[in-house]
């Protein structure tokens, strides 16, 4: 059985990595996980259904139990299309908050391994490349200014029709980053074997440009197809 190949990449709130994971996939052909939208989607449930931050052992239920199924570029939770709810800032803080419980993570370890299949996948998130996927054939790390991200947010935001303050996604965005670095379980951290890009400087096509570079680089997946 030929086992599909993953690229990972990881990265902080807003660096850009969803973009540049989807434009990764479409050149490759291959299939996307934003694993991201899995703790937006138990955030969401569990805020629908009253469940305080803190109650680490019905979050992780609502995470066993997430009914979800996945489109192109569509997500919908109990049949319900909830592609845009989930991207809401509070949502993106909640989701932040409950991804710091072990078991939480741990009910979503498997829905995120079950992404990969042939002929390959791209999944983004903070730790597919030192967690979900360690043998992933090609890891990126991601990164740029606290000041470039939330600009990049700010815009994404409007674009989306909803309404920001750059201000107070600085700050949101500062305090994401530093509880998604410094929680115990799976902390945000590039893997030991992880190529860094920072994207401050950088458009959208440039950090894709590299990463495919890199990818051309490893040649044909061994034995693969
Ligand atoms: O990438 P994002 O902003 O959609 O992710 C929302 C939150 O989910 C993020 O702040 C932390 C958590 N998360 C995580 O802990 N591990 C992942 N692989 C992806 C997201």
């Amino acid at each position: 059985m030929t086992i599909a190949e993953v690229v990972t990449i990881d990265g902080p709130t807003a660096s850009g990595k969803g973009t540049v994971a989807h434009k990764v996939a479409d050149a490759l052909g291959y299939h996307l996980l934003d694993s991201g939208s899995l703790y937006r989607l138990v955030a969401l449930a569990s805020e629908r259904a009253g469940v305080d931050i803190a109650d680490v052992e019905t979050l992780t239920d609502v995470a066993a139990k997430l009914d979800v199924k996945f489109g192109p570029d569509r997500v919908w939770l109990c049949g319900e299309e909830v592609s845009l709810a989930i991207r809401a800032e509070a949502i993106g803080n909640r989701a932040s908050a409950l991804a710091v419980h072990q078991p939480v993570r741990d009910a979503l370890t498997q829905l995120q391994r079950n992404f990969r299949k042939l002929p390959g996948l791209v999944a983004d998130g903070r730790d597919m490349g030192t967690v979900i996927f360690p043998d992933a054939r090609l890891k990126v790390f991601l990164t740029a200014s606290v000041e470039a991200r939330a600009r990049r947010r700010y815009k994404q935001l409007i674009d989306k029709g909803i309404s920001a303050s750059i201000e107070d996604l600085l700050r949101d965005l500062e305090a994401r980053d530093l509880r998604d670095r410094s929680r115990a379980a799976a902390p945000l951290r590039p893997a030991e074997d992880a190529r860094l890009l920072d994207t401050s400087d950088m458009t959208v096509e440039q950090a894709v440009a590299q990463v495919l570079a890199w990818h051309r680089e490893l040649g044909a997946m061994p034995g693969g197809r």
